[in-house]
């Protein structure tokens, strides 16, 4: 399936993602709403240690780019 920041940027949601999905950046964060979070299997170390970096870092945050 198509991950979360393309289906954004397809439907013209002005989500970023600067280094397109390689887990380099953090630019395509995202908020999770709670009953999609509880469906979603958990960040691996990677997508943590970025996110640790994004700005306005939330419990429901996520990367968009790792989100199918
Ligand atoms: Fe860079 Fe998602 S686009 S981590």
């Amino acid at each position: 399936g198509e991950d979360v920041l393309r289906l954004a940027q397809r439907h013209g949601v002005d989500l970023e993602g600067a280094c397109e999905a390689s887990l380099a950046c953090s630019t395509c964060h995202v908020y999770v709403s709670e009953e999609h979070l509880a469906v979603l299997p958990p960040p691996e170390e990677r997508e943590d240690d970025m996110l640790d970096m994004a700005p306005q870092l939330q419990e429901n945050s996520r990367l968009g780019c790792q989100i199918i």
